[in-house]
């Protein structure tokens, strides 16, 4: 796929992409090293996110044993909202300036790293909280330095949030969530180790899985970064490039496992499984770390940041929620479906991967061909039926455009223009599929 005519030049974009790659060590016994990394990066007082479950689990033992044996001096926070929020990210960030930490350890899934990441950044330099957040919802205010050494410890395998330089939360007051999106605030370095996985519930394990595959399948189709505008300068050019020759390598792959692994993993799973599925969500993050989602993530902000009555097994069930890869799928058919034209070939490649059976199909029904796909591994892994299995109708489809349709960053990273309408129609196309 690299260096396909996909990346032909367009008149005023881009000729340059750049690579972020985040540092990782990947492997089971990973988490014992922790203390010594941290040392390694100058860490003595290490401030240690996590959340009031997994605070309870094997990860976090062994990452503060490993602190303590290398002598560090540190405290555990473990009072992450799942599905962080505005007022949960300043909570974090007051127990951040009021320990006068030199460095951080998150472990946990998305929620807990995210979270640690803005305590980071906000600890270290203060600010109005909307200063650092995405524009035109923040103010996009460039981060004035490096922040303190941060090793992420991921606990779940959908966010690859160790890889991103990106935080997300639920504004609560609009209703929907967005972030803050800086290279600044990525971790310097990730630890993966498998075998934490193995506790994860089910559907927490369906939702990680359906969450990787459409960061791949987005970055994947995203616009060319050949036809996003060229930047003024080399430091405006942004995180979301756009699909690109390097994202392209590390998201075909990285669905090829996901489509391999992601039922069996769900179902009745084996060690093998989580591997390949760890490996999968990272390679996924290093892939739309620079190329950038597109649709079903800017949908999935709303449907999150207006969830009324839906409390899935597997959360915890003290508020209802759509957690984020949930969000997202209920999106991806009825997106794939509209955008498969734009790109056919990207799409029906992408169907391969995930496991479609391609044998007499044609590569102009590339997108269809996908969502089909998807909505049967949605079925087998136990993902409501779209927009309508958790809790929405078409009563909602207004406040669900209005909500999504200022995701600017992600509406222009599709390989197609969309209007508000259109928009409000992907909504109705996504209320149920079977
Ligand atoms: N920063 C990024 O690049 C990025 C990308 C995508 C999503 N996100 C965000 O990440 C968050 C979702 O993160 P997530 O999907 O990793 O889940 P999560 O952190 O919200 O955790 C989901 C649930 O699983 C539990 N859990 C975590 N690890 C466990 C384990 N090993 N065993 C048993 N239970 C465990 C948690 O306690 C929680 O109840 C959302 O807020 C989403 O918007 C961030
Ligand atoms: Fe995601």
């Amino acid at each position: 796929m690299s260096f396909s005519s996909y990346f032909t030049h367009k008149p005023g974009g881009d000729r340059i992409f750049s690579v972020e790659a985040p540092k990782i060590k990947f492997g089971r016994g990973s988490l014992q090293e922790v203390g010594d990394d941290a040392k390694g990066l100058g860490m003595s007082r290490v401030a240690v996110y996590t959340d009031p479950r997994v605070v309870q689990l094997e990860p976090v033992a062994k990452v503060i044993e490993s602190l303590s044996s290398s002598g560090l001096d540190f405290e555990v926070y473990d009072q992450v909202a799942v599905e962080p929020t505005d007022i949960s990210f300043k909570q974090g960030s007051k127990f951040a300036s009021e320990g006068k930490f030199d460095g951080f350890v998150s472990v946990g899934g998305g929620s807990v790293m995210d979270t640690c990441k803005a305590s980071n950044l906000y600890s270290s330099y203060p600010a109005d909280f909307l200063d650092y957040v995405n524009a035109p919802i923040g103010r996009a205010v460039p981060v004035p330095g490096e922040l303190k050494p941060h090793i992420a410890c991921p606990t779940t395998f959908g966010t690859a949030s160790e890889c991103t330089g990106i935080a997300i939360f639920d504004l609560l007051e609009m209703e929907a969530k967005t972030g803050i999106v800086n290279s600044k605030i990525r971790a310097n370095l990730g630890v993966l180790d498998p075998s934490v996985l193995s506790s994860l519930p089910p559907l927490v394990r369906a939702a990680n899985g359906f969450d990787v595959f459409s960061h791949a399948c987005e970055s994947i189709t995203a616009r060319p970064y050949t036809h996003r505008p060229a930047p003024e300068s080399s430091e405006k050019r942004p995180l979301s490039q756009g699909a690109n020759p390097y994202s392209d390598v590390a998201c075909l792959e990285s669905i090829n496992l996901i489509g391999s692994h992601i039922v069996q993993a769900v179902n009745d799973p084996v060690d093998e499984n989580y591997d390949a599925l760890m490996f999968a969500g990272m390679l996924a993050g290093i892939g739309f770390g620079n190329a950038g989602c597109h649709l079903p993530h800017g949908m999935s902000y709303a449907v999150a940041g207006l969830a009324k009555d839906y409390s899935p097994k597997g959360w915890p069930e003290d508020h209802p929620m759509v957690p984020h890869g949930i969000s997202v799928i209920v999106n991806s058919p009825a997106v794939f479906r509209k955008t498969g034209p734009a790109c056919s070939e990207r799409h029906w490649k992408a169907a391969s991967a995930m496991g479609a059976d391609l044998t007499d199909t044609k590569v102009e029904n590339g997108g269809d061909i996908l969502a089909d796909q998807i909505i049967g591994m949605m079925r087998d892994t136990g993902i409501p039926n779209g927009l309508s299995g958790v809790g929405y109708s078409v009563e909602d489809l207004d406040a669900l455009t209005d909500r999504s349709y200022p995701q600017k960053r992600l509406i222009d990273n599709g390989p197609m223009p969309i209007s508000r309408e259109e928009l409000k129609e992907l909504f109705r196309a996504a209320m149920s599929y079977w």
